[in-house]
């Protein structure tokens, strides 16, 4: 969260009891814009007080049970491959609720800021000066290599590569575990858990109704956000190490440094959408959890398939 920076602003903030909101609101309403009140601001902290306790404390964020496992590195290469399965299948089902929720995006700009996620997902670099220059790139295979490409930018004047596509990352953890192509990322792989929460993502996550779709962004950005990659990256480390195995962890990795720029964003979002929409607070904290009981079947689906490869290793 960004801390207002000028003494003006500081002043203002303690005036009125406005501790709390980002800069870039607390500008717009010392400036007088259009819908940025103080009187709304007094009403968006008590909103923001009610996610911080009715939303961001679902389990889904806060304990982990899978991941808390998978992070001290002692599953075995059948744990790896179910948990590399399901996680395709999620990966490729996105894609879905992604293009759902371009699709019914309320204006341009949303349907772009989908279209970007969209796009980069299936194989679009983003356009940046943070890409590793050609000289860098050693031969043809790195082309879309996530070591070399950027997490920030534009799809737009970007290039697309078939490497680059997040399944196709995938793909070369899964051909290392000796699973085929038709092994993974397809819905009749997917345990009963691992298909519902897909399903919800479609739902919500690319719901038609705008509150939902919101709401069930702003809860998956905090998901996201709230350490699940860097579990997995130390689990896979550690795997590697204990297997004598190389099993790439870019994908991980690339997505690990992409939220932490995400999480510096969600805030500031949240508050534009209350600011300038008509957000009914029941809804969204509704919505919002439903989207994390959606995520948290995921985990739990894939937390009972290991305990069962315990039990009949
Ligand atoms: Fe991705």
């Amino acid at each position: 969260m960004s801390v207002p920076a000028n003494r003006q602003l500081q002043q203002f903030v303690r005036q009125h009891h406005l501790e709390g909101l980002t800069s870039p609101s607390l500008e717009l309403i010392l400036k007088g814009q259009t819908d940025y009140t103080v009187e709304k601001a007094s009403r968006f902290l008590n909103f923001q007080n009610r996610i911080s306790h009715e939303l961001l404390k679902h389990r889904a964020i806060t304990r982990n049970e899978y991941t808390a496992w998978f992070k001290k590195g002692e599953q075995n290469i059948e744990h790896l491959k179910k948990f590399i399965v399901q996680f395709s299948i999620f990966s490729n089902q996105f894609l879905i609720a992604q293009l759902l929720k371009t699709i019914n995006a309320d204006s341009i700009e949303g349907m772009r800021a989908s279209k970007e996620i969209l796009a980069n997902e299936i194989g679009v670099v983003f356009n940046s000066s943070k890409n590793a220059k050609r000289s860098d790139i050693k031969n043809f295979d790195q082309e879309g290599d996530p070591q070399l490409v950027a997490t920030e930018g534009t799809v737009e004047g970007g290039i697309f590569h078939f490497r680059a596509a997040h399944f196709e990352w995938l793909l070369r953890i899964s051909s290392k575990l000796g699973l085929g192509f038709n092994d993974v990322g397809k819905r009749k792989h997917g345990t009963a858990a691992t298909l519902f929460f897909c399903d919800e993502l479609a739902r919500l996550y690319g719901s038609e109704v705008y509150q939902a779709s919101q709401a069930a962004s702003y809860a998956v950005e905090n998901w996201a956000a709230a350490g699940f990659w860097d579990e997995l990256i130390e689990g896979l480390t550690k795997f590697n190490i204990r297997h004598h195995m190389d099993l790439p962890l870019a994908f991980l990795t690339w997505h690990s440094r992409l939220e932490a720029q995400h999480a510096r964003h969600t805030q500031e979002e949240l508050e534009e959408l209350y600011f300038t929409r008509s957000i009914r607070e029941d809804d969204f904290i509704t919505y919002g959890n439903q989207m994390l009981d959606g995520v948290a079947a995921f985990w739990d689906g894939l937390n009972n398939q290991r305990k069962q490869l315990v039990v009949f290793n």
